[in-house]
């Protein structure tokens, strides 16, 4: 299939963005860029959540109407990602009029099922996760995630028959071996629907902000209905035309939100007859220097900002080369500025420096005909398709490792004043390798990659465009 569609969550803004949820959309990025290369049409959705109790309830804190604080931090979302280089394509929020428009349609083919009912739902309700929670599942009468105690609610609400698809769940998973990754949660979920699935509400009677719920202004759609729906959004659904783009190939979610994509999603798309996604993988959770991240700690800091000098490049670099993709990950400041200065600085950007200032002074700047590169991108692609980032990155290290052993080697900077041919044919193999290098960055490091490819664009050498890494 030439398109591929990777969507992250769509973030709750109750809160401003922080590395964590960086995390999610810089992968994204990182998978939407690649196939975009690849030559595919890519659609890459990210989105806000706007929909949830919590958004009234920081809203209020703030002292502000929820129509205007909710369109306030929607555009400080959009921007930080902005800031931050993501090249999305859409941007869903949930507050939109083609968002309900979706919505409506997804509620009446779920309807036509008859997979809808109303009863009274009575029990507790964790507004940190906007979710229904067991008395079981409480720890010492706590939410376990987000340690508050929860709401005690009774009220009548629209049910979906959740139940009917215990089955239908396990069957689909079972025949589709790749759709939860990695292996240790696509055996959680097994286990967790083997327990057996329960109907859940899907709609709220007591809170007024919301997506009406169709032909019934008493009752909102519950926010996860409503918010899983965005995916359909982003495709343009109901329009036809979503089926060029739909199903998702890779949903890229934390692994708290594992249960909502890989059971209730999954069981809302059989019901309205809509093709599942392919993958949902689910990436670790994040500690700041041995800190989990929270507003009390002032460590839940804006993601550009945490990059600082050393730019969102390396912050990606980072991410993804020192956390083994789909495990928890930990930020260290020390550990980034180390990583900055040995691979970025010393490996990537003095070797690129040191080819342009040879080229430049015994060549003129001219390179002349390239030679064919000598790296191989088989293992980096091999690495994407089984969505093993860590190990994709790894590998473009390991040429730019191997071009500094290369030069150490071949001593280029010795062979000119003998063996002028010698000394161009060594360049010439260089500068050819370190584009096939910037075409590999691409996904991890963009601006990385321009700026190599423009210093060695049309076979010269443009100095002008500087350290690829200050110190
Ligand atoms: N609004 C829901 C998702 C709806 S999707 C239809 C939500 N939003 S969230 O803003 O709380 O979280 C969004 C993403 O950020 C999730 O993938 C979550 O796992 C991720 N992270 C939030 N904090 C995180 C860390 N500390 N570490 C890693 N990822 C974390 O859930």
């Amino acid at each position: 299939m030439n398109k591929f569609f990777v969507a992250t969550p769509t973030y709750y803004i109750n809160d401003k963005p922080h590395i964590g949820h960086a995390y999610s959309t810089f992968v994204a990025d990182v998978i939407a860029r690649y196939y975009r290369q690849q030559g595919k049409a890519v659609l890459f959705s990210t989105g806000v959540d706007e929909n949830a109790q919590k958004t009234v309830n920081a809203a209020e804190a703030a002292g502000e109407d929820t129509a205007v604080y909710t369109k306030e931090m929607s555009k400080l979302w959009e921007s930080t990602w902005k800031r931050a280089g993501i090249d999305y394509d859409v941007f869903t929020r949930t507050t939109s009029a083609k968002h309900k428009k979706a919505v409506y349609e997804l509620i009446k083919r779920v309807e036509a099922s008859g997979d809808l009912y109303k009863d009274t739902y009575e029990g507790f309700y964790c507004v940190g996760c906007e979710a229904f929670i067991k008395e079981k599942e409480l720890v010492d009468g706590l939410c376990p995630t987000h340690q508050k105690k929860p709401e005690w609610i009774k009220e009548e609400n629209y049910f979906f028959r959740l139940s009917k698809y215990q089955k239908p769940l396990l069957d689909y998973i079972d025949q589709h071996p790749g759709f939860i990754q990695p292996k240790a949660r696509h055996n959680e979920v097994v286990s967790f629907i083997k327990q057996g699935l329960q109907d859940f509400s899907v709609s709220r009677s007591t809170q007024k902000w919301g997506i009406t719920w169709p032909g019934d202004n008493k009752q909102v759609v519950y926010v996860w209905f409503d918010a899983l729906a965005n995916y359909l959004t982003a495709a343009d659904f109901p329009d036809e035309s979503y089926k060029k783009l739909w199903p998702v190939d890779l949903h890229i979610v934390g692994k708290d939100i594992i249960r909502f994509h890989c059971v209730y999603w999954p069981a809302i798309l059989l019901s309205a007859g809509i093709e599942l996604p392919k993958t949902v993988f689910a990436h670790g959770f994040f500690t700041i220097d041995g800190q989990k991240i929270s507003k009390s700690l002032g460590n839940a800091v804006d993601p550009v900002d945490l990059a600082g000098d050393f730019g969102v490049d390396a912050l990606r670099n980072y991410l993804i080369a020192e956390i083994p993709f789909g495990e928890d990950g930990e930020f260290s400041h020390k550990r980034f500025e180390a990583v900055y200065n040995s691979n970025l600085a010393n490996s990537l950007g003095n070797l690129v420096q040191r080819v342009a200032v040879l080229a430049t002074k015994h060549l003129d700047g001219k390179i002349g005909r390239l030679p064919k590169t000598s790296v191989n991108s088989d293992n980096y692609d091999k690495a994407f398709s089984e969505i093993k980032l860590t190990l994709a990155l790894e590998e473009v290290w390991k040429y730019v490792h191997k071009l500094n052993l290369f030069l150490q080697e071949k001593q280029p900077w010795e062979v000119v004043k003998t063996d002028r041919n010698k000394f161009e044919a060594i360049i010439g193999q260089s500068v050819a390798d370190l584009l096939e290098i910037a075409s590999l960055l691409e996904p991890f490091l963009p601006e990385t990659s321009e700026k190599i490819k423009k210093t060695f664009a049309n076979s010269k050498v443009h100095v002008e465009v500087g350290l690829l890494f200050p110190k």
